[in-house]
């Protein structure tokens, strides 16, 4: 058993998002977003389950940095409720819902725990829904104050931004899949939200940048998925380009490169809203690329996924709990790829992890070996491609807690550290302790 250690300070964190962990969804001014709404539409989420309280982090944050000081964490990726912010998207500020942040940041800080704040993951103001949500342009405006006014607040402190959290969620799942919140089914609509979420991430940049110093680092954060073809047919390989372009090459391109992928565009036909200079806007230069990965895609070539025509095949193997196969050497050619592809200055895996059936063992305890096993896998990847060459500088496990997932509700868990929902008892799993160990050594055991 070899120790492979990772560089010197090696970013290693956990991550959650607000409408996942906070609940205190009505409380001190916060105002309502597409998942209180979603949540609230019946059969959209598993057994009607809603983020109302969810971690009850919102009034538990204290324990709950406590705890990721004992793990050991040495950064903390949240995300910031915009509707807690500017209740109505845009307008009259909340002081109340800044306030709240501020003494986030500050007991990090005092733990000696970095923040990386994400400004969206997801929860858009629903007012701002009402008057059109990502296919209106005028939501890249409202973006752009919304950063404004939360960097403002804390852009002395939080020195590492992350403007959006996976905009092919927002897009895709959100609005041509219909299975997030708002829940559309409109391909159109799904590509201007594409589109404007990339533009307000452009626009973001400037202004985070403004409102910090010279140690200010904005990124984005992107899922990014490794595609195979079910076999060597050469119309399976077509289709696994597709997908690679479908979730991968449709963002990273116009970020990185300032251009959409001609493939793709020829399958979508053109990019709705699209005006001059947005490309341009798109690219600005980013200190770093955050990845979440979780699986790979194995494809063929048939009737499915809208235009893209493929489907998804599950190969022989291990599978999570969400029936995500796990492949932790797609994680090695997912970064090898955008390093070669795309150069980032800098990347951060910004989430990675596992759901799995955990239970509360008689001895108290949650002995969740599939979890650890996964992350280790994951880990021995990351160091494998930092070997050769890719500037990965971090690595946020997702999750700290088991948490709201979205329209799974609360039946998969995700966490490193068990949550009884009905008491709120937080147990930290055989992963979590694990997990110490290897920030500890900064290292992990092949
Ligand atoms: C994501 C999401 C998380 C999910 C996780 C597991 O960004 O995809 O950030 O909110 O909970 O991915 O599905």
């Amino acid at each position: 058993m070899a120790e492979l250690i990772f560089p010197e300070g090696f970013l290693w964190g956990s991550a959650t998002s607000s409408y996942q962990i906070e609940g205190a969804y009505n409380e001190d001014g916060r105002g309502m977003s597409i998942w209180d709404e979603f949540c609230r539409t019946p059969g959209k989420v598993m057994n009607g389950d809603t983020g109302d309280v969810a971690c009850d982090h919102y009034h538990r944050y204290e324990d709950d940095i406590e705890l990721m000081s004992e793990i050991g964490l040495k950064g903390y990726r949240f995300s910031i409720a915009w509707a807690r912010i500017l209740p109505y998207g845009l307008g009259s500020i909340n002081e109340a819902g800044l306030d709240f942040y501020d003494r986030v940041v500050d007991r990090l800080l005092e733990k000696g725990i970095t923040p990386y704040a994400t400004l969206y993951h997801w929860d858009l103001p629903q007012v701002l829904q009402n008057a059109g949500g990502w296919p209106a342009r005028a939501t890249v405006e409202a973006f752009a104050n919304y950063a404004d006014v939360v960097s403002k607040r804390l852009g002395d402190r939080v020195k590492n931004w992350i403007t959006h959290n996976e905009p092919w969620v927002v897009a895709f799942l959100g609005h041509a899949l219909g299975i997030h919140a708002p829940g559309d089914e409109d391909w159109e609509a799904a590509l201007a939200t594409a589109h404007n979420v990339l533009l307000s991430h452009g626009r973001a940049v400037n202004i985070l940048r403004e409102n910090g110093d010279e140690n200010t680092r904005v990124g984005i954060t992107l899922n990014l998925t490794w595609a195979d073809a079910a076999s060597n047919d050469e119309e399976h390989f077509a289709a696994a380009k597709r997908m690679d372009g479908y979730q991968n090459r449709w963002f990273l391109d116009p970020v990185f490169k300032g251009e959409y992928p001609a493939d793709m565009l020829e399958i979508y036909g053109e990019v709705p809203g699209l005006q001059d200079g947005d490309l341009a806007e798109i690219n600005v230069p980013i200190d770093f690329l955050g990845i979440n990965y979780y699986n790979r895609a194995v494809v063929k070539d048939g009737a499915g996924v809208g235009p893209m025509k493929l489907q998804f095949v599950e190969p022989e193997g291990e599978y999570t709990e969400m029936e995500w196969e796990v492949h932790p050497e797609s994680l090695y050619k997912v970064l090898k790829r955008v390093h070669e592809d795309y150069a980032p200055a800098e990347i951060y895996i910004t989430e990675n992890g596992a759901s799995y059936k955990d239970e509360v063992a008689p001895d108290g305890s949650v002995h969740d070996t599939q979890r650890l096993n996964f992350l280790k896998g994951h880990f021995v990847s990351a160091h494998k491609a930092i070997e050769e060459g890719v500037p990965l500088k971090g690595y946020f496990v997702w999750s700290l807690l088991d948490n709201f997932e979205w329209a799974l509700g609360y039946d998969k868990r995700f966490g490193i550290t068990y949550v009884d929902f009905e008491t709120q008892e937080r147990i930290l799993k055989d992963s979590g302790k694990w997990y110490s160990t290897v920030i500890e050594k900064n290292g992990v055991d092949d």
